[in-house]
């Protein structure tokens, strides 16, 4: 059922007409990973080589964004990597509200098939869809809940690229992902009885 709502997402967009980066995209990017992935990363939108090749994440940020599952163990099968708005803005300029705003209906039915355990942002204008006014440098690596889901916000991949004092931060900030995932599923979990529930005779020493 997810994986058809997927394909169907992705075929929508392949031809979406509803904001003006239909007119200069070479193809558009819907995303790509499992329909079970139990991490979504939520990026800016498609740069030069995304645009070409109508994937997500294939560029120098994607390389970067590829050491960063693996320093934190995860595999790119476990995720799903998207962006805000699907179609390449000219130049890699920012994605203006009203772009932003015709794109989110395809990334809300991409996350309500996927049902993700974590999401991680991406950028500021992934983290703006979920903490809307939060400043990127205060919430950095911060996980929270939202709407019942985790969510991790985190500096852009690109960024490690442009200013190298970064990159260490952003390496410790996407350890958080790994570790934000074992609690989502730790609380996912039905609670279990605690040791004491099978040990009443013990409770009778205490009175
Ligand atoms: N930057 C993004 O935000 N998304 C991509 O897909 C590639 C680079
Ligand atoms: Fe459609 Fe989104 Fe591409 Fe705009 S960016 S044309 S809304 S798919």
């Amino acid at each position: 059922m997810s994986k058809e709502e997927l394909e169907q997402v992705a075929a929508e967009v392949s031809v979406c007409p509803k904001c003006n980066l239909c007119k200069t995209r070479t193809k558009a990017v819907p995303g790509e990973g499992s329909a079970s992935a139990a991490i979504m990363l939520i990026g800016e939108g498609p740069g030069y080589h995304e645009d070409k090749q109508g994937r997500p994440f294939v560029g120098a940020a994607g390389q970067f964004l590829d050491e960063l599952l693996q320093h934190a163990g995860v595999k790119r099968a476990e995720v799903f990597i998207t962006n805000v708005v699907k179609c390449r803005p000219p130049n890699n300029r920012d994605p203006l509200p009203e772009e932003i705003a015709a794109c989110s209906g395809y990334l809300d039915r991409q996350i309500a098939a996927i049902n993700p355990q974590v999401i991680v942002t991406l950028g500021r204008f992934s983290m703006q869809k979920f903490f809307p006014g939060a400043n990127i440098s205060s919430i950095h690596g911060k996980a929270r809940k939202v709407n019942g889901r985790v969510v991790v916000p985190m500096y852009h991949p690109a960024a490690g690229l442009h200013d190298i004092q970064k990159r260490p931060i952003i390496v410790e900030d996407f350890k958080k992902v790994a570790v934000a995932l074992a609690e989502a599923q730790r609380m996912a979990e039905p609670e279990k009885p605690k040791p004491d529930d099978d040990q009443p005779q013990q409770l009778s020493l205490f009175g």
